[in-house]
């Protein structure tokens, strides 16, 4: 007999499953079908890579631009679903004995992030075969997951959802809508984002599951981890954003001055900041859940560590 107690919320997480049966992939057979990317396209929407910031490029070199950009943003998703699915790994582990259903629904949401791992270490090899070498992506998954993991549950959760939540707006708001994006790299996110539709809800399910568990002085550390996390994201957008710059500037076949290096420089650090801060940030679900959560106090300290970062980016928006 089936004792296991069955969550009220159950039946979001049954939806979850169906539409997770619904939409699987796989990386061969439907994403790549044997394509390669298209270097006479874009890959990031200009939207996204912020390119009204890079005025003194020629359109080729916007294009360039953009690739680069794009194999960071993609690089980016493997980076941070390292995290991810350990995180999920060890929640799934909390629910084990309890709502089979919940089981089955983290336990897709896990296997979905190793495959997207996969799939973006796939793709980063076929981008190092078919763009200029010397491309870096700087920063290391387990390191990062080190950081991450050792800070509160809640605060990663925190942080998953914003990501995860953010994914969706990129795809419908910007690359759904550019008609002259590299076929491959727009589906890549396409096929990307139907997977992390149920991940968005699983992620404010458990984000909400573990803010209940919090006394007040626990849920206001976990506040100030999650803002040391948003931090760390800075930290890594700085270091990417500049071996970046130093990439492009290295294959453009000409010398930048240095208020063109300064523009490149600043340019890229903001449009990562906004792809991967405040494009979340700015998403109404995620600021309708941390304000069900937080006092007027706390959300007042979210919004003063964000507020440079803001400020940096509303230049172009
Ligand atoms: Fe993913
Ligand atoms: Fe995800």
């Amino acid at each position: 007999m089936d004792t296991a107690v069955r969550s009220p919320a159950s039946t979001r997480y049954a939806q979850c499953i169906e539409a997770s049966k619904k939409v699987r992939w796989d990386i061969d057979r439907d994403v790549i079908r044997g394509r390669q990317f298209d270097y006479a396209k874009k890959f990031l929407p200009d939207r996204l890579a912020q390119m009204g910031g890079f005025g003194f490029a020629t359109p080729e070199e916007k294009r360039f631009l953009s690739q680069v950009q794009g194999r960071t943003y993609s690089n980016m998703f493997g980076l941070v679903e390292r995290f991810i699915a350990a995180k999920m790994l060890e929640v799934t582990r909390s629910h084990a004995l309890g709502d089979q259903v919940v089981v089955e629904a983290l336990v897709r949401f896990t296997d979905e992030e190793l495959k997207h791992q996969e799939l973006f270490r796939r793709l980063e090899s076929m981008m190092a075969v078919g763009m200029p070498a010397g491309y870096r992506f700087v920063l290391d998954p387990d390191e990062v997951a080190d950081v991450a993991l050792s800070k509160s549950t809640w605060a990663v959760l925190g942080l998953t959802c914003h990501i995860e939540l953010f994914t969706l707006d990129h795809y419908r708001q910007s690359i759904d809508k550019d008609a002259e994006l590299s076929e491959l790299w727009k589906d890549v996110f396409l096929f990307h984002m139907r997977e992390e539709s149920q991940h968005a809800v699983l992620d404010e399910l458990e984000w909400l599951r573990e803010d209940a568990r919090l006394a007040p002085a626990q849920r206001d550390a976990a506040v100030g981890e999650l803002i040391e996390l948003v931090g760390a994201v800075d930290g890594m957008l700085q270091a990417q954003s500049a071996a970046d710059a130093g990439y492009f500037t290295a294959n453009i076949g000409r010398k930048l001055d240095a208020a063109q290096e300064a523009a490149l420089r600043d340019g890229l650090l903001r449009a990562y900041r906004w792809q991967f801060i405040v494009s979340g940030v700015r998403n109404e679900r995620f600021t309708q859940i941390l304000e069900s959560m937080l006092t007027q106090a706390q959300m007042q300290r979210v919004g003063a560590a964000l507020a440079p970062i803001l400020a940096h980016t509303s230049a172009l928006q």
